[in-house]
């Protein structure tokens, strides 16, 4: 089987500023694999690339091989913060069934398979009984937990998730990495975190976003953390310095 998600030799830029070049990677069906990179490195860009908001300059983006997914529900996005109007009067049940909109049919009501799978994503992030609370009066990581619950709603096959602990105190964090473990085995999950403890107990590879792309497994992060975090890959330095050396 194809991978669930391939980039074939893609470049980006914003109005030719280049941010992205020449990147390659796939990632596998039931993969939950951690992006890390500097600020300004472009992992939120790749993430717009993989929604379709952003178009590659060059090179192609694949979804099990083809250039769009044949499966509807194929892909959710929790972002990297949502600002929302927190008077807005919309419960938290509401805004799960947010992630449900595009079927709503045309005289605009939820079905009650719709209001029940509503309920089950709210299960699966431990909310269930905040479902008639008003969104705004939830703490952050119940926010985070709450926009989880919409993401998966519609069962996806590929869940992005943009840094979704950075605004969480230390408990939340701890419950929503246990709340994305839980879910790998029905979701193919790519995130992207600056939590190493969490890169090393719980994704199989990690992918550093540095306007390059290099893949790496979680010791291989610690090593780079220890050096002072994201420079040029371990590998390619050493290549370079040796070429230096042969030809001064
Ligand atoms: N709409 C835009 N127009 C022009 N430049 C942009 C736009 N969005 C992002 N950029 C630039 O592209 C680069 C990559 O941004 P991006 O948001 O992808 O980085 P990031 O890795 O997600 O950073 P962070 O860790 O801060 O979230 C940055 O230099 C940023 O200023
Ligand atoms: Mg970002």
């Amino acid at each position: 089987m194809p991978p669930i998600l391939a980039f074939e030799n893609v470049s980006f830029a914003y109005d030719g500023f280049p941010v992205l070049r020449n990147v390659s990677f796939h990632i596998d069906e039931g993969e939950y694999v951690g992006i890390i990179g500097p600020n300004g490195g472009g992992k939120t860009t790749l993430f717009k690339l993989i929604l379709g908001f952003l178009k590659p300059t060059h090179g192609k983006i694949l979804f099990y091989g083809k250039p769009t997914a044949d499966v509807t529900d194929f892909l959710a996005y929790v972002p990297q913060t949502l600002r929302h109007d927190r008077q807005f009067p919309i419960s938290v049940l509401e805004v799960v069934l947010g992630g449900l909109l595009h079927r709503l049919p045309w005289y605009g009501r939820f079905s009650k398979k719709d209001h029940e799978d509503a309920l089950c994503a709210l299960d699966k992030v431990g909310l269930r009984e905040f479902q008639n609370r008003q969104f705004g009066t939830l703490s952050l990581g119940q926010t985070q937990r709450v926009l989880i619950a919409r993401a998966i709603v519609s069962r996806p096959k590929l869940l992005l998730l943009d840094e979704p602990t950075a605004s969480v105190d230390s408990h939340s964090e701890a419950e929503i990495h246990k709340i994305l473990a839980s879910l790998r085995n029905e979701i193919t999950l790519l995130m992207v975190t600056h939590d190493i403890r969490t890169i090393i107990q719980d994704v199989q590879r990690v992918i550093l976003v540095q306007n390059e792309v290099s893949t790496l497994n979680p010791a291989e992060v610690c090593e780079h953390f220890a050096l002072g975090v994201y420079h040029t890959p371990l590998v390619k330095s050493a290549f370079n310095s040796s070429q230096e050396k042969k030809n001064p």
